[in-house]
């Protein structure tokens, strides 16, 4: 499956996904399709809507800029059942390239989900991965990174992501991402 990223303000970004009730082969398929983009771009975490598939699938891997270290992980209709602390992350989002936000969240995170069978995972986090896990199903429901910025920050995305869209076209590269 070929997919492309899609780039803030794209409105489907703004979507609300659906849970996912098949788990068939085009499931698998979709999320073979987002491991692959999220290792092409080194993203930490990446959500279906990025990708235009207003479906509930997350993927995550810590280690994407590792090749020789990755290990995905894809969650299906992720819900987090616990949370504990707070931390405070820069963090980053394919769907902005080059844009940095610091987001206060859970420290630690329970997360109830499927795997691509449809068989029931936990995954539970702290640190980054925690923080991946929030910040992956936020997406879900058409939560950005954009709406933790100040309303001064918020103009100057606005205007710089026009400019970047111009810039990038279809495609484009960077470095480590959620
Ligand atoms: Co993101």
């Amino acid at each position: 499956m070929e997919l492309k990223i899609r780039i803030f303000p794209d409105p489907v970004l703004r979507e609300k996904s659906v849970s996912v009730e098949e788990f068939d082969g085009e499931l698998k398929e979709l999320a073979t399709g987002m491991v692959d983009v999220m290792h092409r771009y080194c993203g930490v975490g990446l959500a279906a809507p990025q990708v235009g598939i207003l479906k509930r699938v997350i993927a995550i891997d810590l280690f994407s800029d590792q090749p020789q270290n990755r290990s995905p992980m894809i969650l299906v209709n992720p819900v987090v059942t616990a949370r504990e602390g707070e931390i405070v992350w820069n963090e980053g989002c394919l769907s902005f390239p080059g844009i940095y936000q610091e987001i206060k969240r859970s420290e630690k995170v329970r997360v109830k989900a499927q795997n691509v069978e449809g068989d029931e995972i936990v995954v539970e986090g702290e640190g980054l991965l925690s923080v991946a896990l929030q910040h992956e199903i936020d997406h879900l429901d058409g939560v950005l990174i954009y709406d933790y910025m100040s309303f001064l920050k918020r103009k100057l995305v606005k205007s710089e992501m026009k400019k970047k869209r111009r810039q990038l076209g279809k495609d484009y590269e960077l470095g480590r991402e959620l």
